[in-house]
């Protein structure tokens, strides 16, 4: 994390001086070259401009509170000779992998089976890993629970008659949470809804059908979790080191003991990080039990009881030349319980360029260093618009629809080596949304080149097909 205006908080090898005892994050001083394990993965900056993903939209207004649970989220020719050798490798794991769907646990690549009369949506498993169902359940505005059926075709709110805590859990589930939190009835415009079936079979797709209307218009507004609210809200303008409990959801990724990437709690057995911090070629990075999960504290050298990973799940697209996509979803070995996740943004939910948005990590805090800070550190960063980031003084066209540019045009406020992964968040309605992941930047706090995040919203799709399919 950069911050010229401000005052540089201790870096890691100044505090590290002071003949403090550092139990879990050793000195990288007394090492040999050989011995230190980069806990930060190197970024270039991407040189080819990449294609991209997009969702959209709907509208909705919210009315009265019905229940909550009591817990949170329980909750030349020899080089031509070698291409072709390559590409027959790659044809024939093309083959052998068939579908564009993989997913990393350890080595091992998964591919998603369908059925060759395979419907979307319909409540009906028939892929080996459940794509075709993992897609049809989305929140609008004020948590608006939106489903899509075969039969609809299309993502319609759901009539709130017959809505009980049951179908809540339940639909919190397939989710990928452990229950839910609560639920709102909300007066709606829409003119299709989906009103529920007199008993829930599975999932909520395969629980509902077409109808014109709702008893009243009123449809159901879905929390699978309370989330973005931290207990600690006093803040240091400008500030540099943050409080304890300010950014309860802040995760910090452990490689074989050493901090190395961020992440963010989203669900109590889920955090998302960036792809990038699993290097492809390095196959040791994508092994889960080389991985240990930090959440919620504000100091390496206190460091609570760990969390191991079950799975690391990487965007199947996420491109390492240009970053897009550059996105990862964990899954813990056992939930977090007590610790407040930040918000997942709601389909369509939008934060308009200018507003300011908040970035926290473990990364360098000083321009060329090569360790990281030992407290977890905080910055306001302006979301800059994406026409703006991509103009030929920013980063000409580098910067795809799946990616977030925060920061100031003028340096000084922005993340750097060892945030990656981890959150830019927004804050809305009085509550915190995850709206980036730290990807990349030219340097750290340059002027005309601020930090490059994940686009969590253009993501969402992906990150909730994958929340379902690898649920607990
Ligand atoms: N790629 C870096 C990492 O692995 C994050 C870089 C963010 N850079 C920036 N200027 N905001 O930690």
């Amino acid at each position: 994390m950069e911050y010229r205006q401000t005052d540089a908080p201790p870096s890691y090898d100044s505090v590290m001086n002071q003949n403090t005892s550092p139990p879990s994050y050793p000195s990288l001083q007394v090492l040999s070259a050989t011995q230190i394990q980069p806990y930060y993965i190197p970024q270039p900056t991407p040189q080819i401009p990449a294609p991209c993903v997009v969702e959209t939209i709907s509208t909705q207004r919210r009315h009265v509170l019905s229940y909550k649970s009591k817990r949170c989220c329980y909750g030349g020719s020899g080089g031509s000779a070698f291409v072709v050798v390559l590409l027959i490798i790659a044809v024939g794991l093309g083959v052998h992998y068939g579908s564009s769907l993989w997913t990393l646990s350890g080595k091992d690549k998964e591919t998603d089976i369908c059925t060759p009369s395979s419907v979307n949506c319909d409540g009906k498993r028939d892929c080996s890993r459940g794509s075709d169902e993992s897609r049809c359940v989305r929140f609008g505005t004020a948590n608006e629970l939106q489903v899509m059926t075969s039969k609809a075709g299309s993502f319609l709110p759901v009539c709130a008659q017959g809505w009980s805590k049951s179908i809540a859990d339940q639909t919190c589930q397939q989710l990928g949470f452990r229950q839910s939190y609560a639920v709102d009835v909300l007066q709606s415009s829409s003119s299709a809804f989906q009103s529920l079936n007199s008993r829930f079979s599975n999932t909520i797709q395969g629980s509902v059908n077409i109808s014109s209307s709702c008893p009243l218009q009123q449809t159901v507004s879905l929390w699978c979790c309370d989330c973005g609210r931290p207990p600690v809200s006093t803040r240091i303008i400008g500030g540099a080191v943050a409080a304890e409990g300010q950014w309860p959801w802040q995760a910090s990724l452990h490689f074989r003991g050493y901090h190395t990437c961020g992440g963010t709690l989203v669900a109590p057995d889920f955090i998302i990080t960036a792809a990038h911090c699993f290097p492809q070629e390095i196959s040791d990075y994508l092994l889960p039990s080389n991985w240990q999960v930090y959440i919620g504290m504000v100091s390496q050298l206190k460091l609570p009881s760990s969390y191991n990973v079950k799975k690391i799940t990487i965007h199947e697209n996420y491109d390492p030349d240009t970053k897009n996509n550059d996105i990862a979803l964990l899954i813990l070995n056992r939930p977090v319980s007590n610790i407040q996740p930040a918000c997942l943004p709601v389909f369509g939910q939008t934060f308009s360029p200018g507003s300011k948005c908040w970035t926290t990590g473990f990364g360098v805090t000083s321009k060329g260093s090569d360790s990281g800070s030992i407290f977890l550190m905080e910055v306001a960063v302006d979301l800059i618009d994406l026409a703006v980031c991509n103009k030929p003084t920013v980063y000409n066209g580098l910067i795809t629809e799946t990616m977030q540019c925060a920061g100031d045009l003028m340096g000084g406020k922005d993340s750097c080596q060892g945030d990656s992964g981890g959150p830019l968040v927004c804050k809305a309605d009085d509550r915190w949304y995850l709206t980036g992941v730290t990807s990349w930047g030219d340097g750290c706090g340059k002027k005309n080149h601020p930090g490059v995040y994940s686009n969590v919203g253009r993501l969402l799709t992906w990150i909730h097909g994958k929340m379902q399919q690898e649920r607990p």
